[in-house]
Formats: structure tokens, sequence, C-alpha cells
């Protein structure tokens, strides 16, 4: 990341930007810090004995807004230089003497509902509009089968009002719905159950609760089964300090790399980017476009393996996408969508309904996001499937609606690179949620972005 100005794209809040043709894109930058990875260090941490330095944290608004959380449950979490955090843990948290706001953060808001059921506590848990329209009860009714009690808004919606207790059941649980955030709520009230707490996958979501929890001496695993896994663990445990540094996030850096797959003249580098399977999608589904697509392994971090990508413009062609592939690039969609665009002939993503329950209903908004722009979509109750316009045959000339959602102002911006007419996103302020450092990243690269 060129640098992590979090209050450079705050003070931009609630502006417009416009996005121009930028065929000069071109150059490298360091990946984003990883945000999953970022909210559990710091919940991992703020519950374990001793003192635990974090590195390369990503300073975005959601995990400082769960960073706010721990520290209202008792532990100290301390800022000690860019990107560097001191966490004293706090052992046996305590009801906060406010309500958890969580702002935009699905993340933050369902691990720290089941980080904190094991505890003698009661929370009162918010977030801003968009998360409250999310539902909650995915998490709530496996952490109720544990012993928690909790009182919800209407629809199983925020505010939630959650009792935890340490005297936790254990449970071996099948997740309706592919989810981390659900798997990692339960893991995380598992560390304090009577016995051993399974949670079974049919189809395999990231497990860094599960790689990471091991750092800080959790006994925590996870196996893979077919085309899913089963992840476990032993309850009643103490966690102690451990000291991590973030890797990077490829969620992030595909938008740097889309914008050098489809306006860009050079290559694009971003560096440090975990390969996980789990995560790791996009680049397969790329890779199967026909992209100019390098990646280097550039060592291990935090328990992920990591690469350097590279990629050069050139013709992409249109694919199916699969639903299987939907849990390991669940964020990707609306980016893909837009490097769908650019390619030629038809792409075709199925099995998407989850969509619809992210921080908009991202199925929706990414046909409307390509719509406006004269990109001939179909959207389905569960899919959507984009016509290609081949390089440089995208109209662009939009207005993009980003409804809250860091991840469609994001792509909305990138395809306005590639575009012929400049595309306006019409609220640029969600982006701080995730990725603080985009505007001095694309800027850095040649990005036109006004
Ligand atoms: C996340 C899991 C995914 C993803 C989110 C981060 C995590 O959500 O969309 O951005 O860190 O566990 P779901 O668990 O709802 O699929």
């Amino acid at each position: 990341m060129v640098s992590n100005d979090k209050a450079g794209v705050r003070a931009t809040a609630q502006e417009a930007r416009k996005a121009a043709k930028s065929p000069q894109i071109g150059g490298r930058c360091a990946a984003s810090p990883d945000k999953s990875i970022s909210h559990r260090a710091i919940i991992l941490a703020g519950m374990a004995n001793g003192e635990s330095k974090i590195t390369n944290l990503l300073e975005s608004d959601d995990v400082m807004a769960t960073a706010g959380a721990v520290r209202a449950l008792g532990a100290s979490v301390e800022q000690m230089g860019a990107g560097h955090w001191r966490v004293t843990g706090q052992p046996c948290w305590q009801t906060p003497s406010a309500a958890l706001d969580l702002g935009n953060s699905g993340t933050g808001v369902r691990l720290l509902m089941g980080a904190a059921a094991r505890f003698d506590l009661s929370a009162r848990f918010t977030g801003d509009a968009s998360l409250s329209s999310r539902p909650m009860e995915r998490a709530l009714a496996p952490l109720r089968l544990m012993g928690v009690t909790a009182q919800t808004a209407d629809g199983g919606r925020l505010p939630v009002t959650l009792t935890g207790s340490s005297r936790l059941k254990a449970i071996t649980y099948t997740p309706p719905i592919a989810s981390a955030q659900v798997k990692s709520a339960i893991l995380l009230a598992g560390l304090g159950a009577d016995g051993e707490t399974m949670v079974i996958e049919p189809h395999a979501t990231r497990a860094h609760t599960e790689t990471l929890a091991p750092l800080f001496g959790a006994d925590m695993d996870v196996q893979r089964d077919g085309a899913g896994q089963i992840a476990r663990v032993r309850g009643r445990q103490a966690l102690h300090a451990a000291d991590v540094h973030i890797p990077g996030d490829p969620s992030s850096a595909a938008f740097p790399l889309a914008a050098g797959l489809v306006a860009g003249s050079g290559t694009v580098t971003v560096t440090g980017i975990i390969t996980n399977p789990a995560r790791f999608g996009l680049y397969e589904v790329l890779k199967a476009m026909g992209a100019d697509m390098t990646i280097t392994p550039a060592g291990h971090c935090a328990g992920e393996a990591l690469a350097d990508i590279t990629v050069r413009p050139g013709t992409l062609k249109g694919v199916d996408v699969p639903p299987e592939i939907a849990p390991s690039m669940i964020d990707e969609y609306p980016v893909l969508s837009v490097i769908a665009a650019f390619a030629e002939g038809v792409t075709r993503m199925t099995g998407l309904a989850e969509l619809r329950a992210k921080e908009s209903d991202r199925l929706a908004a990414s046909a409307a996001l390509l719509t406006a722009n004269g990109v001939r979509v179909e959207l389905g109750e569960d899919s959507l499937t984009v016509y290609g316009m081949g390089p440089g045959g995208v109209p662009g000339g939009g207005a993009v609606k980003t409804l809250h959602d860091h991840r469609l102002a994001m792509s909305g911006l990138i395809l306005g690179l590639g575009a012929k007419e400049v595309v306006t996103v019409d609220d640029v302020a969600m982006i701080a949620t995730s990725y603080p450092g985009f505007f001095d990243d694309m800027a850095a690269l040649g990005a036109q972005i006004t």
C-alpha cells in the first residue's frame, strides 16, 4: 500500500467521484492488509493472556469498529504507530457500559457475538443502516443451541442483545449456508464450551479463524473433507498472547489488478497476496478467462502462503462461473462482473443467492452498475449473466449507485478507468471500511479518479 491514509479517505466522505479512461495505468503496490485476518487478530488478542503485537493491521473503519468493541469488552487496544498495535488481552470479557456499534461490519458483529458468547456478560450490538438490514439469526441460531440467550429486532436483525454464559454446551453444527462468519462465531464460542465443538461445512469457507487461533495457543484445527471441511475446537481454553503480522488481502488486491487488466497498457503488480484456495476463486476464474497473469510465490505470513501477482492487459474470454466456486470468491462478484464486461463473449455466474445478503443486494446492484454503463446483463434470482463488449468496448458514461457498499464503489470506479466515457460513482465514503489506501494506490498506478 502506498500509504495508509485513513484520514484522507474520511475527508472525502459522502463525495461523488469520477473515473476516466486511464490507459497509462501500470506499476506496483503492496496488497492492502487482509480485513478478515485483521478482525480475527484483534478479537483473539483481546481475549488472550498478555500483550500481543499486531503489525500491518488494516486500519479501516470496519476493523477500528471491532477494536473499539474489544476495548469496551475489557481489553486494552492501542495504536503504537502506523499499522502497529498493542493489545493487552482481558481473558474474562465484561459487560460493556454502552452498546457495541460495529458500523458497517458483518464480520465484526458476527464474530464478536460468538466471541462474547462464552462470558457471563450481556451486550447490545448495533450497526449502521446497511448492517441493520442484514440477517443475524444465522449466527445466533447455533449460539442459542450452545446456551446463549439473544433478543433481536424484527426479522432477526440488529440491534441484538446477547447474554453469554461461561457454561456453554459444545455442539456439532452444519451451517445451512456457507459462511465463514457463522463458522467463526461458533468456533470462538466453542473456545469456552464444555467439550469439543465441531462445524461441518459441505463447501469450505475461509479458515482464517482455524489458522490464527492456534498461534494464540488454541487447540483448534480444520481438515478437508472432499469439497468441504470439518473444523473443531476443544472447549474451556485459555489463550496466550501472540505477535501477528497481517498478510495482504486478495479481495482488495482484486481492484488494482482489475484496473491493470481492463484499463492499463503496462503491467500492474500487487505484492504479498494471500493465495489460500478458500480466498483465491477470482484468480482461478481470471486464469480460465485467459488473463495474462503471473503468480510468483512470496513466502508465508500468519500461516498463509503469499504471492506477488502481475497482470498485463489483453483479450479476456467470457466463462461459466459455477456455484461451487462461490465461497472462495464471495466478495469478488462485483469486480468480476466489471471485468466480464470487458471480455469477449458471455460470462454466466450462478449460485449467487448469498450476494443479496451482503452490504447491499450485490447481485441486483452489480447488474444495475453495468446496465447504467451500457453493458447488457441478465439478472436471475441467484445468477448474473454479463454480455462482454471486448477490450475498450464498454460505453460507460453512467452514474453508479453504491448503496453504502464499498465493493460496489470500487467496482464502479474500475469500470470507469476502462470505459469510453467518464463514470460517476455517487458516494465513495464506504471504501474506508475495507481499503483505506485505495485512492493512494490507484493514483500511484496512474488512475484518473477525480
Ligand atoms: C468474511 C466472510 C464472508 C465475507 C466477508 C468476510 C469473514 O462473509 O463476505 O467479507 O471474514 O469471515 P460470509 O461469512 O457472510 O459469507
